[in-house]
Order: structure tokens, then C-alpha cells, then sequence
């Protein structure tokens, strides 16, 4: 059973494991992260095992701040302005890749470019403490299903490829990172998350230009379809079937589905965010014939919200 509470001792020999060449699950302030060591290639390689996931789809590396992430990434005006107000937290800066940083090419996927990502969550800065080392962290999913907002969420997913899962509880935020690339003259929102677009936009006193096909395409998060359960969606649903499960928000439900979780009665978009992702693999387990979303608002935390479930809708 690879779960094990987050205590100092299970943190220690999670770093030791690490420092191994194995790979760890972890608990981040947004949802639980697959660890390896980001300098060592063959680990890095296990990541991608574990979750089925394509070579061609680069991962963050997770640091302490902004002075390890100028180590693998040159650091711009718009990283240190970004930095400064959101790290450490769940703001991930695509940035250009020093050649010489030794972070393994398959985490860049052999981009010119690196993702970094300062974490909030104790555990994890525990982690980082402990190993000493960069942290190549995706989701801990296997690719394209939904992130795992718990412990047991990551086992359900992995079950026992990661050499540990340590246990931090639910994760507070429940939904991943914003991706921001600052590699161009004018910074790119490549996948909305749990910075809002607004906070950002603030910080920067400029608007977010949208990423460029090739940017996207570097990007593969931004994938179409992704984040799927298995029960098909229907969006933007004001009724409700006998034979749905309903995916709610508000005050105002519908009555009569299969099964029902209310993603905030009070319409609260954070609380929202972070109970997405828990919330679609309750009702994935309905054995409903669709699981009917009812509209969410598409500001603040909302634009991710919404940003998953057209992703999760659509079966590629
Ligand atoms: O909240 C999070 O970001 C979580 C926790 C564990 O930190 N991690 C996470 O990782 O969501 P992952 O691998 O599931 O998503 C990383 C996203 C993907 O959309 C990937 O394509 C993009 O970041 N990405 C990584 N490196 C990139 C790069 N060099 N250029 C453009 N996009 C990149
Ligand atoms: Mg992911």
C-alpha cells in the first residue's frame, strides 16, 4: 500500500527515494503531483511510463523560488513582477531554457523553453527541502483523465507505480496551476488555473495576450480533449434527466437526476474549483448515461472551471 501520511520521517525517505531515481507522488496546493528528479533522465522517464503520457508533452519542474528557478530559466521583468506576487503558489512560468541548466531534455520535450513552479504546500516545500533537487511534478494521473485532488485519487489512477504517495489531505485548491509563458515581448496565458486571469492581468498591468498556435502546440495540456471521465457530459444543462447525474452550481437545482453534487450552493467560484475535479469522479461512478453540468460563470476561477469541463465535454 504505497499511501503513507506526510510526516517528517515519510517526507525523508520520499527525498531518499527520489535522490534514487524513483518517483513519488505528492501532495501541491493545486492537486497531487507526480515527483522525479528533474536532473536525472531515466527517472524522468518513469514519469512518463507511469502515466501513459506522450513524450511530447513537457513538464513543470518544481523549485524553492525565484533564485533556483534563474538556475534552469532565464528570468525576465514579467518573471520577477509574477514571481514576486504569486510564488510560492500555483502560478507556473514557461520561461526560455538555459542550455547549460542540466535539467534533463525529455522534462522540456526537447523545447527550448522550461516550466517552473514555485509550490505553497508545506509537503512539498518539505520535499524540495529534503531532495535538494529540482522536481520534474505533473499531474499524478495517467494522461488525459482527471487530476487526483487526494491521495486515494492517486492510487485509483497509478495504484502502485509511484514508489510512494504521501498523504497531505485534500488538496486546497483542487484545480492546477495557471500557465503563464513570459518568453515572448508580451506575456501568454497557455492554461488558465488557479490564478485568475484578473490577478494576473493586475500584477502585470497589461492584458494576457492568448497563446499562439505554436505556443499551444508546444503546450499539449491544451489539448482539446483531456481530463475525461469516463460518463459523457452534457454543458450548460438547466434540466436535468432521471438517468443523468448532475454536476450543479448555485442555489437554483434542478431536481430528479441520479445522483447530484453541488459545486457551491452559494455560487462561490473557489470553493467551486476546488471541488471539480472530486466532484466528476464522484458522479463518473453514478452509472449515469451523461453527467449534466449546469453553467458556470466565466470570470475569476471560473475561466479554468470552464476551461476543464469544455475539455472533459469533448471526446476527441
Ligand atoms: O498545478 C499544477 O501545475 C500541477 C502540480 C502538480 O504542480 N502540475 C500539472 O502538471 O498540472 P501537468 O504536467 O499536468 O501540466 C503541465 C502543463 C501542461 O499543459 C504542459 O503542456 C505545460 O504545462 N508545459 C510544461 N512545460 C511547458 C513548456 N516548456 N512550454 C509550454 N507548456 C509547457
Ligand atoms: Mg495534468
Amino acid at each position: 500500500m504505497p499511501i503513507v501520511p506526510a510526516t517528517p520521517d515519510a517526507i525523508r525517505r520520499a527525498a531518499q527515494a527520489l535522490a534514487g531515481g524513483e518517483i513519488v507522488a505528492f501532495p501541491t496546493e493545486t492537486v497531487y503531483g507526480l515527483a522525479a528528479n528533474a536532473l536525472d533522465a531515466r527517472a524522468v522517464a518513469k514519469v512518463f511510463a507511469a502515466k501513459e503520457r506522450p513524450r511530447f508533452n513537457p513538464l513543470i519542474v518544481h523549485v524553492h523560488g525565484l533564485a533556483e528557478a534563474g538556475e534552469y530559466g532565464l528570468v525576465n521583468e514579467a518573471a520577477r513582477k509574477l514571481a514576486a506576487a504569486f510564488w510560492p503558489g500555483p502560478l507556473t512560468l514557461v520561461m526560455k531554457r538555459r542550455s547549460t541548466c542540466g535539467i534533463a531534455d525529455l522534462v522540456s520535450a526537447g523545447l527550448n523553453t522550461i516550466a517552473l513552479r514555485a509550490p505553497a504546500h508545506p509537503v512539498a516545500q518539505a520535499l524540495l527541502a529534503k531532495a535538494a533537487l529540482p522536481l520534474a511534478g505533473p499531474s499524478a494521473n495517467r494522461s488525459g483523465r482527471i487530476s487526483p485532488t487526494a491521495a486515494a485519487h492517486v492510487e485509483a489512477e497509478l495504484g502502485d507505480r509511484p514508489a510512494m504517495i504521501l498523504d497531505g489531505g485534500p488538496s486546497p485548491f483542487g484545480i492546477e496551476s495557471t500557465v503563464v509563458s513570459v518568453v515572448g515581448a508580451e506575456p501568454a496565458l497557455l492554461r488558465p488555473g488557479a490564478v485568475s486571469r484578473e490577478a494576473i492581468e493586475r500584477v502585470l498591468g497589461a492584458p494576457l495576450i492568448a497563446a499562439k498556435a505554436a505556443e499551444r502546440a508546444a503546450s499539449p495540456g491544451q489539448l482539446p480533449a483531456h481530463y475525461a471521465p469516463m460518463t459523457p457530459l452534457r454543458l450548460d444543462a438547466r434540466v436535468v434527466r432521471a438517468d443523468e447525474a448532475l454536476l450543479a452550481f448555485g442555489g437554483d437545482v434542478p431536481a430528479g437526476a441520479r445522483a447530484t453534487v453541488n459545486l457551491s450552493q452559494s455560487g462561490n467560484l473557489e470553493e467551486a474549483a476546488s471541488k471539480l475535479f472530486a466532484a466528476l469522479r464522484e458522479l463518473d461512478q453514478a452509472g449515469a448515461a451523461a453527467i449534466a453540468v449546469m453553467p458556470i460563470p466565466a470570470t475569476g476561477l471560473g475561466e479554468a472551471i470552464n476551461d476543464r469541463l469544455r475539455r472533459a465535454a469533448n471526446r476527441g
